[in-house]
């Protein structure tokens, strides 16, 4: 029988005894690489000092928490805040040190044959920055326990066999993570031996088909790695779509409710445990993600170019947020209403040690300032409306910056980054979504003097002295220090010409 899941909140724990610490594990190796292979625009020499088991060491000390949990957002906080460009590095593994320029993913159609489309076809795109996607069009038949896509040619249609080994999670090489296959039949000899039953269940609305688990959980990689992919892949149909789930995780879904009911009308398909064989006209294999927790509208498909603000658009109507923009008329109205500005306090390690200071500096300058610890486990449409109200967002570099996502366009996010030469890693993760999204913006770098690992280490300490050799040292030394045992400590006189800036640029709205 079919297998339609209803969101909800089922099987959280199981889900999370099977898959939680082994997924960290294996997420925190993967940090490991990207930090590697990105490092080396930097790092000249001494790649050597990262050895095997170093992460395994690291990732013990992290305390693990299930994803529905008060910390759940922070669960694998080892990959918040790397700079995930492995990717778009990969095809480039030069020594060069240069920044490869980024390409579109290169369309792999049938060697460039055309299709006409009542014959059917296949474009796969295999060359993107992080992921690989097909695009079936013609008689689609999926086998999900078979883990088989099979594109079935027209009769008389004469094709080439081809296959291609499809992950549906957008970042490669994740492990544990199962390929999906996806066949072009040949010939109709090839056709009628290979060809997969006959159709139980037949669709006329077209699907996407992905993956969840690998780095979701952690609150930036829901979006970075689901919401935003998810939403390029099927706003296009306006909700006339069906989800093909692998590896389905039914909090996840209850957790995304709003988002997911309106990007697809239909429960979603558990692929791993669905015994028909569905047949569609039109299918897309696997999530396609352009940059970090962002959109490149040259890639989107579809007629209309979406954006990074479409996305967050789209986020204010299904939650129903009230406001699209600030509407401070400052200028015209001077004193009517503070702009309102929200400190995100950690729960722990890169904290504000002086976050009622930053707060007072904050209403000096004429805001009305709030400071939160936002839980990983409030209901999302609570969260997105609470941080709807405010007009800057103002946080240390982690996940508790993806809210930005819930403010109204033309606000403001000021990143503060640790001490530490993080500031790379810094702008990939929220820099650039950020100013995609059509928010302002800002950067506050720590001094050494504002950092607690100062008065930790003494100033003598490479970590204090010389944070490039720890870069170059590898990933377990920039985790351990910087992002892992490093709280902040604002020197308000510094910051102050960051909040002005925040607030011209308000007024000026
Ligand atoms: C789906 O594929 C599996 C594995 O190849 C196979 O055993 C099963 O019979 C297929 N299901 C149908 C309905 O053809
Ligand atoms: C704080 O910053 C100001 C301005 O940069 C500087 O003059 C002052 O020395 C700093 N205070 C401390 C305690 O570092």
């Amino acid at each position: 029988m079919g297998s339609e899941v209803k969101p909800g909140r089922g099987g959280l724990r199981t889900w999370a005894q099977r898959h939680l610490n082994a997924g960290f594990v294996v997420g925190f190796f993967l940090v490991l690489f990207t930090y590697f292979v990105v490092s080396r625009q930097f790092a000249i020499s001494a790649p050597n000092a990262v050895t095997t088991n170093a992460p395994r060491r690291v990732a013990d000390k992290q305390v693990i928490r299930a994803p529905g949990d008060t910390e759940g957002e922070e669960k694998k906080r080892g990959q918040e805040w790397q700079p995930k460009a492995e990717e778009r590095l990969l095809p480039h593994q030069d020594t060069s040190g240069a920044v490869p320029a980024e390409e579109s993913p290169k369309r792999d159609d049938a060697d460039g044959k055309p299709f006409a489309a009542e014959t059917g076809k296949v474009v796969c795109s295999t060359h993107g920055p992080y992921s690989d996607t097909c695009d079936l069009d013609g008689d689609v038949r999926v086998n999900g326990t078979g883990r088989s896509v099979t594109l079935v040619p027209a009769s008389g249609q004469l094709s080439e066999r081809r296959e291609w080994k499809i992950q549906p999670y957008p970042r490669r090489h994740m492990l544990g993570m199962e390929d999906v296959t996806v066949t072009q039949l040949g010939s109709p000899l090839d056709a009628a031996a290979a060809a997969p039953a006959a159709c139980t269940v037949t669709h006329d609305a077209p699907a996407v088909l992905f993956a969840l688990g690998g780095l979701t959980g952690n609150f930036w990689h829901d979006f970075s790695d689901v919401l935003v992919p998810l939403f390029i892949a099927s706003r296009r149909f306006d909700g006339e779509v069906v989800f093909l789930v692998s590896n389905v995780q039914p909090w996840w879904l209850g957790k995304y409710e709003a988002v997911v009911r309106r990007l697809s009308r239909y429960d979603a398909v558990d692929l791993d445990r669905d015994t028909e064989v569905r047949c569609f006209r039109r299918l897309t294999v696997g999530l396609s993600l352009h940059k970090e927790l962002s959109i490149k509208p040259e890639w989107a498909p579809g007629s209309r170019r979406l954006t990074m603000a479409d996305f967050t658009a789209f986020l204010r109507e299904a939650y129903a947020l009230p406001r699209a923009a600030p509407a401070l008329n400052l200028a015209q109205q001077p004193g009517t209403r503070k702009p309102r500005l929200l400190i995100i306090h950690r729960g722990h390690y890169r904290r504000f040690v002086n976050v009622q200071e930053v707060a007072r500096a904050a209403e000096a300058a004429g805001f009305e300032a709030v400071v939160k610890d936002p839980r990983g486990d409030a209901p999302v449409a609570e969260l997105a409306r609470a941080v709807n109200a405010f007009d800057v967002l103002l946080g240390v570099h982690g996940a508790g910056l993806t809210n930005a996502v819930f403010l109204p366009a033309g606000a403001v996010v000021i990143q503060v980054v640790p001490y530490g030469n993080l500031e790379r890693m810094a702008r990939t993760d929220f820099g650039e979504p950020v100013a995609d999204m059509g928010l302002k913006y800002l950067e506050y770098s720590v001094a050494k003097e504002e950092s607690t690992l100062l008065e930790m280490l003494g100033p003598d300490h490479p970590v204090i002295k010389d944070p490039e050799s720890v870069h170059r040292s590898g990933w377990d030394k920039v985790a351990e220090f910087y992002l892992g045992k490093q709280d902040v400590r604002i020197n308000v006189t510094r910051f102050a010409p960051t909040l002005q800036q925040a607030m011209q640029h308000l007024r000026r709205q």
